[in-house]
């Protein structure tokens, strides 16, 4: 069932577990993952990118890609279909009235206070239609052709002034992690997550989940994270299976055989992933 994040997240919180938020890219991975995640009974945060919205023809293709999936693969559990990095009011408006529900509005690298009232636009408007809004604060780090950029902590009298004022339903703050797939060792500030989760009562963020080891990020979930977004651990796994399917496999050119080469590892990633729940 398409489900929007308030009850989901607010339990998990509640029960210091995961929820896992991965990526889609086309139709494909939406039906694996979907599947997987029935197989395993548990709720799952599609998150689409603008560009990955783009790519796939529009917010309405994607809303009737997953609706349509969910029905005809008999999914049961509650898929919670999310708008990743929405990076102004009228993406984020596409997507509620195309059917997402859940959109995360970015203003992370704007000041503060028009981070606060983008945001609250967003709020207003996703509220009316009972769609759950997630906002960033600080500037996640970002890895760009092996180049990082470590981005900017967030504190947390920033984060209580902007729970408070915009009124979102969960939080993005930047802790120490980087977007892509950093493997060397990383400055996560545990104790800051810590903090910010005792003092706001929404559920908290964490992006950039790829690259980390499950020994931290089920320290970052004990220290106070309730969603993880993992985008680049699976597309290294899919693409991983399908260089070394096309090198084994040279006279191969039905695409269906070539897409589906990645997904076995994908699947598997999914499995890793959510084990730190148990
Ligand atoms: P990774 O690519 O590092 O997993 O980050 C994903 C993410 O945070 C999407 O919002």
């Amino acid at each position: 069932m398409l489900v929007n994040g308030k009850e989901i997240l607010i339990e998990a919180k509640r029960q210091n577990k995961a929820i896992f938020h991965f990526n889609i890219n086309n139709l494909e991975w939406t039906k694996y993952i979907l599947l997987e995640c029935n197989k395993l009974n548990i709720s799952v945060i599609l998150g689409v990118s603008e560009s990955a919205v783009n790519y796939m023809g529009g917010y309405n293709t994607v809303v009737n890609l997953v609706k349509g999936l969910i029905k005809d693969l008999d999914i049961k559990i509650n898929v919670i279909l999310h708008l990743d990095h929405g990076k102004s009011f009228e993406s984020c408006k596409n997507a509620i009235d195309a059917g997402f529900t859940s959109v995360m509005i970015d203003g992370s690298l704007k000041e503060l206070e028009e981070n606060i009232r983008i945001t609250k636009q967003v709020v207003e408007y996703a509220h009316m239609k009972e769609v759950t809004v997630e906002a960033e604060l600080g500037a996640m780090g970002e890895l760009k052709d092996d180049q990082v950029s470590f981005g900017k902590l967030t504190n947390v009298s920033d984060c209580l002034e902007f729970v408070n004022k915009t009124k979102i339903d969960s939080l993005a703050a930047s802790v120490g992690t980087v977007h892509g797939k950093y493997t060397k060792e990383l400055n996560i500030d545990y104790n800051l997550i810590k903090d910010i989760a005792d003092s706001i009562d929404i559920p908290l963020v964490l992006h950039g989940g790829s690259g980390l080891s499950n020994d931290i990020l089920k320290k970052c979930v004990l220290s106070g994270i309730t969603k993880i977004n993992v985008n680049s651990d699976l597309q290294d796994a899919w693409s991983k299976g399908v260089r070394k399917f096309l090198e084994e496999n040279k006279s191969v050119i039905d695409p269906r055989k070539i897409i589906l080469s990645g997904i076995n590892n994908l699947t598997k990633e999914i499995d890793n992933k959510i084990n730190i729940n148990n």
